[in-house]
C-alpha cells in the first residue's frame, strides 16, 4: 500500500511529479486553456472586481501563492483569508466577488461555512478540491478537481502541489476570458507549466541529501523559514509541515519582516531555511533575499538555502545549499517546497514519530 516507502507521506511526496501532470492533464490544448468544469458564465467572470480565496492550513498557503499569480496575470485584487476568520469580520462580498474555496477533502467545515456565507451575499464560488463528490465542490458554482488521487497522510503534500497548479490554471483561464494576456503569452506560460512535472522529479531525485540533513538535525528544537514574494507562502508551508509532523517549533516569516522583530530570535546555531527567488526574476527580489541570508548569518544562524541551479551569489553565505531547477518566479513554489516536505518527513521519521498520524490532528476537520 505504501509502495515501498516507510510512510504514506513519503509515498505521496514522491508522487508529486505525477500529481502536477494529473492536474494539468486534458486542460491545455494548442496553447489554450479548456476548463470545461468552469460552469460560471464568462460574462460573470468578466464582471468580477475582487477575488477572495478562503481556505485553512496548507490549502490557505496554496491560496497565498495563487494571490501573486492571479493579481499579476489578471489584475484583479485578490485576498486570501483563513476561512474561520472570514465569516466573523463582516467581509465585503458582492455579486462581483469571486470566492475561491480551496480544500483537499472538500469537507472542511470552516471553509464550507465561509463559502456559504459568500454565496448568501450573491458571490459565485469556485471550489478547488481533490475529493470527488464532497460537499464543498457539490455546493460550489463550479468545481476544479485536482485529480491527484487520494491523499492518506494527514500532512498534505501532493494535494498542495495540485492546489497550486489548479490555481495557476484558474488564473490563466480568467486572464484568457478577460483578455488580460495575449494568447501567445498564455501559450508560453502553459508551455513552461508543462515543464514542471519534470522539474518536480528532478527535485525529488535529490531527496537523499535532504533526508541526510534532516537526520543530522533530529535533536533540533526550533527552525525558522524565510521567503519573499511567492517564497513567503513557501516559508509558511515549510514551517507548518515541521510543526505538524515533527512537533518542532517552527515559524515562517516574510524575509523583509526580519528587522521588524523576528531577527531577535536568531542566535548562534539557529537553523534558518531561506527560499531564494530566481536570480533572473524580478530585479531586486533576489538580491534582497541574499542580503537577508547575510543578515541572519552575521548573527550566527546556520543557513539552509534553497536556490536555483547555478545561483552562485548564495554560496558565500550558505551552510547548506539545496538546488531546484530554473523556472519562472511564479512557478517556483511547486519546486521550492519539496525539500521542505522531505525534510519534515525524514526528520519526524528519524525521531521515531508516526509520520502519517501526527498527534492531535485529523485528516479532515469537519467541525468548526
Ligand atoms: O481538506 P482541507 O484542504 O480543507 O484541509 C485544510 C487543512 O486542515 C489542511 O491543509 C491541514 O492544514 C493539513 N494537515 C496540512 O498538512
Amino acid at each position: 500500500q505504501k509502495g515501498g516507502y516507510d510512510s504514506f507521506m513519503a509515498k505521496e511526496i514522491h508522487e508529486q511529479a505525477t500529481a502536477v501532470a494529473d492536474t494539468l492533464r486534458g486542460r491545455i490544448d494548442s496553447g489554450a486553456l479548456h476548463l470545461d468544469e468552469m460552469s460560471i458564465d464568462e460574462s460573470v467572470l468578466r464582471s468580477i472586481d475582487k477575488i477572495i480565496v478562503v481556505a485553512c492550513g496548507t490549502a490557505a498557503n496554496a491560496g497565498n501563492v495563487a494571490k501573486y499569480a492571479i493579481e499579476h496575470w489578471c489584475r484583479i485584487p485578490t485576498e486570501v483569508e483563513l476561512a474561520h476568520e472570514f465569516r466573523y469580520r463582516d467581509p465585503i462580498v458582492t455579486e462581483k466577488t469571486l470566492v475561491v474555496a480551496i480544500s483537499q477533502s472538500g469537507e472542511t467545515m470552516d471553509t464550507l461555512m465561509a463559502m456559504r456565507h459568500a454565496q448568501e451575499q450573491g458571490a459565485k464560488v469556485v471550489a478547488i478540491c481533490n475529493t470527488y463528490g464532497s460537499t464543498i465542490p457539490r455546493e460550489a458554482d463550479a468545481a476544479l478537481y485536482l485529480h491527484v488521487g487520494p491523499e492518506i497522510a494527514v500532512a498534505s503534500t501532493k494535494a498542495y502541489l495540485g492546489q497550486i497548479t489548479a490555481c495557476y490554471l484558474l488564473g490563466l483561464y480568467l486572464a484568457q476570458v478577460r483578455g488580460n494576456l495575449f494568447p501567445d503569452e498564455i501559450a508560453a506560460l502553459m508551455e513552461d507549466l508543462e515543464q514542471l512535472p519534470a522539474h518536480v522529479q528532478t527535485v525529488l531525485d535529490g531527496a537523499g541529501a535532504v533526508e541526510e540533513l534532516a537526520r543530522s538535525m533530529k535533536d533540533t528544537t526550533s527552525v525558522l523559514f524565510l521567503g519573499r514574494h511567492v517564497g513567503y507562502p513557501t516559508a509558511l508551508e515549510g514551517a507548518l509541515k515541521l510543526k505538524e509532523i515533527a512537533y518542532i517549533h517552527a515559524e515562517g516569516f516574510a524575509a523583509g519582516e526580519l528587522k521588524h522583530g523576528p531577527i531577535a530570535l536568531v542566535d548562534e546555531g539557529q537553523p534558518v531555511f531561506v527560499i531564494v527567488p530566481s536570480p533572473r526574476g524580478r530585479d531586486s527580489l533576489h538580491s534582497k533575499v541574499v542580503s537577508n541570508i547575510q543578515e541572519v548569518r552575521a548573527r550566527g544562524a546556520r543557513t539552509l538555502v534553497i536556490a536555483e541551479e547555478g545561483d552562485e551569489d548564495v554560496l558565500p553565505y550558505s551552510d547548506v545549499v539545496l538546488r531546484v531547477p530554473a523556472t519562472r518566479t511564479l512557478f517556483a513554489p511547486l519546486l521550492t517546497v519539496i525539500p521542505l516536505q522531505i525534510f519534515s518527513c525524514a526528520l519526524a521519521a528519524a525521531k521515531g514519530l508516526d509520520v502519517d498520524q501526527p498527534r492531535n490532528l485529523a485528516k479532515s476537520v469537519t467541525v468548526e
